[in-house]
């Protein structure tokens, strides 16, 4: 099975988003913009999982997830993968650098139960918000879009998600465990 871990910010953040690209959803040719229901921004993508290290996952992501604290995360600016120039993901960016340490001993516990196809790419936290299937020039998106910066939130919770592909991609929620309380602030 296809699995990875995310983040999912809440409604009231996602709100600023929609209406930040609103004005631009459905108008460059060839972006298709997913369902919002589906927005969540990845924390480790696992790839193909044999089923039988499920139970022995959720052990070794419950327990990295518990020695971590909630995050005061924000969404700033948006971008392309791989580059605004020649984009076929669209994305809005998330700061907090705590992102990368729990992201990392995210992908270590997946690591010990033996979901080895661990994505190695640099981690970028994002969310993406289209994509296109040929390279498209989205300059004049980003930049329209640029300055914008969203209201810090607190990412309380992790949730493991499988990925049914297809004709039309569906997420399924596995399991989600609890950060630590934030110490302060
Ligand atoms: P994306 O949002 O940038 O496409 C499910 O596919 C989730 O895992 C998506 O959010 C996707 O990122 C992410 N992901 C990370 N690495 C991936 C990879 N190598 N292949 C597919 N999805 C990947």
């Amino acid at each position: 099975m296809r699995l990875f871990a995310a983040l999912v910010p809440p409604d009231d953040v996602l709100d600023e988003i929609s209406a930040a690209i609103a004005p631009h959803v459905g108008q460059v040719p060839g972006l298709r913009w997913p369902d919002r229901a589906t927005w969540h921004i990845t924390l480790a993508f696992f790839g193909e999982v044999p089923e039988q290290v499920l139970p022995e996952l959720e052990t070794r992501l419950a327990r990295a997830v518990g020695r971590h604290s909630a995050l005061t995360l924000a969404f700033e600016g948006f971008g392309a993968f791989s580059s605004a120039r020649r984009a076929r993901v669209f994305w809005a960016g998330v700061t907090g650098d705590s992102m990368v340490r729990l992201a990392d001993s995210v992908k270590a516990g997946a690591r010990r139960a033996g979901a080895t196809q661990t994505d190695e790419k640099r981690f970028h936290p994002h969310l993406t918000l289209a994509r296109a299937k040929a390279e498209t020039d989205l300059r004049p998106l980003v930049e329209s879009l640029s300055g914008f910066s969203g209201s810090s939130w607190r990412a309380e919770r992790v949730r493991l998600v499988r990925s049914h592909t297809g004709a039309q991609v569906r997420y399924e929620s596995l399991a989600e465990w609890a950060l630590a309380p934030a110490e302060r602030g």
